[in-house]
């Protein structure tokens, strides 16, 4: 069983070096902005696979180490020399100059956040820019001495080398961060380098990405089957009707209702993609709530609900895999924060403990894997779903874990809790959109505590469940705070779930950051 991805094939890339730093994806998502297409890779990734690649443009990122420290990330000289252009960014500008012959040390004052720069915009990396800008900054390292051939082209109070070049051989080093937005005029340095040192031309470009990826589907699958896992939720449904597109009848779409899914979703999501729906999929909806009810029964802690979930999971979608036979391929939706983050990728170790179709590939009689959006970024997956007519409420969804509203519950899920928690949430979402901030939040939900409390209603004691709201932003869900939800509308939205909905009588709002709370509840 080959589980080869499907690979974009555009010869016109720019290769982003990662040192570890924690911006590194942001870099690769602001030179696809520049329409210009863009991989990570580990520092530890060997010249000439870099080589073999044939790069236009190469990115050196931020890292927390420093550079002039023995075992510290290096690369090979050799870079420098290949006659790609090259941009160092913070600790990618340091290793630049000292391997070059500059000199790098501890800063005597060490610089954090939004710093005005001086830089001079008659370089072509500053083309546009103004002469004195906003830039982040966040180093206590810094370059001292620029190498040979160098010349200084920013400078703050702080830090004389801000920025320099050796212009004949397109070399660049910046010591603050292009590609995050506090630096003002960062994406237009990086557009300068990609679009105009580099020379791309800037082909990389949602609809041409549809429009290749359906050749591509159709070559590799030929006459093919294809069964796909829908959930419904962003990356599945783009994935699922790109291969629409491309194959038509020869896709299967399984949907599984684990009865865990938010107020009518399941309806929804066979609305748009069922027999009454614009695609054709060969949509199966598997109802599969009371197997999982049964299954979690008595069942209180968060892992082993989330395990027993997946598993169940699994099971019936190869219950459902086995009455199809077998088939060609499998498709994943897969996208490129995943293959970064589960370490294929760049430098970054973490591998994610809650995937959405993790185990799914071993329990399916299939040949190959294929995975349509694996060099996509999210934003670019919601582009993507846009171009293939995908409706608006389903491109923009927020995120929704695999495990659905079993980690929303505190404690035991019930079918009662299940319908008190979704018609919790419902109201709660119902506002947000109706005051229009619905976009404008990260993530927020209605989750059940399992917590009881004394109540007083209509001169009755009451003594129910109390039910908390979350809402926060983010930007990589790795990190987050808790947003700021209009006073009002929390207020009725707590006035409407206590009198709408039954089994409660108490609404909180939870104010927790991450870290030290998680997004979820459990
Ligand atoms: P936490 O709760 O870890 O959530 O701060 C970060 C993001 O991940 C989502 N999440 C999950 N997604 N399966 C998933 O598919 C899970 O078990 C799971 N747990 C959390 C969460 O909704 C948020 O977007």
């Amino acid at each position: 069983m080959s589980v080869e991805p499907m690979h974009i094939t555009d010869k016109e890339r720019v290769i982003v070096i990662d040192f570890g730093g924690q911006y590194n994806q942001l870099v690769a998502r602001r030179v696809r902005e520049c329409n210009v297409y863009c991989e990570i890779y580990s520092y530890k990734t060997d010249i000439a696979q870099i080589k073999a690649m044939k790069p236009k443009g190469i990115i050196l990122t931020g890292g927390p180490n420093s550079c002039y420290e023995e075992n510290a990330p290096t690369y090979a000289k050799e870079l420098f020399e290949m006659g790609i252009p090259v941009l160092g960014l913070c600790y990618g500008a340091q290793l630049m100059m000292l391997l070059l012959g500059g000199k790098v040390e501890k800063a005597p004052v060490r610089e954090y956040g939004k710093t005005e720069v001086l830089l001079d915009s008659s370089s072509a990396l500053f083309s546009n820019v103004a002469p004195t800008t906003i830039c982040w900054m966040s180093h206590t390292d810094y370059i001292s001495k620029v190498a040979p051939d160098f010349k200084i082209i920013a400078h703050t109070a702080d830090c004389p080398v801000a920025a320099a070049e050796c212009r004949d051989k397109d070399l660049y080093a910046i010591q603050f961060h292009p590609e995050v937005l506090h630096t003002q005029e960062g994406t237009k340095m990086l557009y300068n380098f990609v679009r105009n040192i580099c020379g791309c031309a800037g082909t990389w470009k949602m609809d041409s990405f549809v429009k290749t990826s359906i050749a591509q589907i159709r070559e590799k699958v030929g006459n093919g089957k294809v069964l796909c896992a829908l959930s419904g939720g962003v990356d599945s449904s783009v994935a699922a009707v790109l291969m629409a597109k491309a194959i038509g009848a020869q896709l299967t779409c399984v949907f599984v209702d684990h009865g865990l899914l938010r107020k009518n979703e399941g309806d929804e999501v066979e609305e748009v993609f069922g027999v009454n729906g614009t695609y054709q999929l060969n949509f199966i909806r598997v109802n599969a709530q009371e197997r999982f009810y049964k299954k979690l029964s008595g069942v209180t802690e968060p892992e082993q609900k989330r395990k027993i979930i997946g598993e169940e999971f699994i099971r019936v979608f190869e219950e459902e895999a086995k009455k199809i036979g077998v088939v060609d391929f499998l498709v994943q939706g897969t996208i490129y924060p995943d293959v970064v983050e589960s370490g294929l990728g760049g430098e970054s170790a973490v591998i994610k403990s809650h995937h959405n179709v993790g185990g799914l590939p071993d329990c399916v009689d299939f040949k190959e894997i294929i995975e349509p959006l694996r060099d996509l970024f999210k934003d670019e997956v919601r582009k993507a779903g846009l171009e293939l007519g995908i409706p608006d409420k389903l491109v923009f969804r927020q995120p929704f874990p695999g495990p659905g509203l079993g980690i929303r519950i505190i404690g035991e899920v019930t079918a009662e809790k299940v319908q008190i928690v979704q018609d919790a949430d419902a109201i709660y979402r119902e506002e947000i959109a109706k005051a229009g901030v619905d976009r404008s939040i990260g993530q927020y939900f209605a989750a059940l505590t399992n917590m009881r409390s004394v109540g007083v209603m209509g001169d009755e004691r009451t003594y129910d469940y109390a039910v908390a709201l979350r809402a926060v932003n983010t930007v990589d869900f790795m990190t987050a705070e808790c947003a700021e939800v209009p006073w009002e509308v929390l207020q009725t939205v707590m006035s409407r779930i206590i009198n709408e909905v039954q089994g409660v009588n108490r609404v909180f709002y939870d104010l927790t950051s991450k870290p030290p709370g998680t997004i979820e509840f459990e």
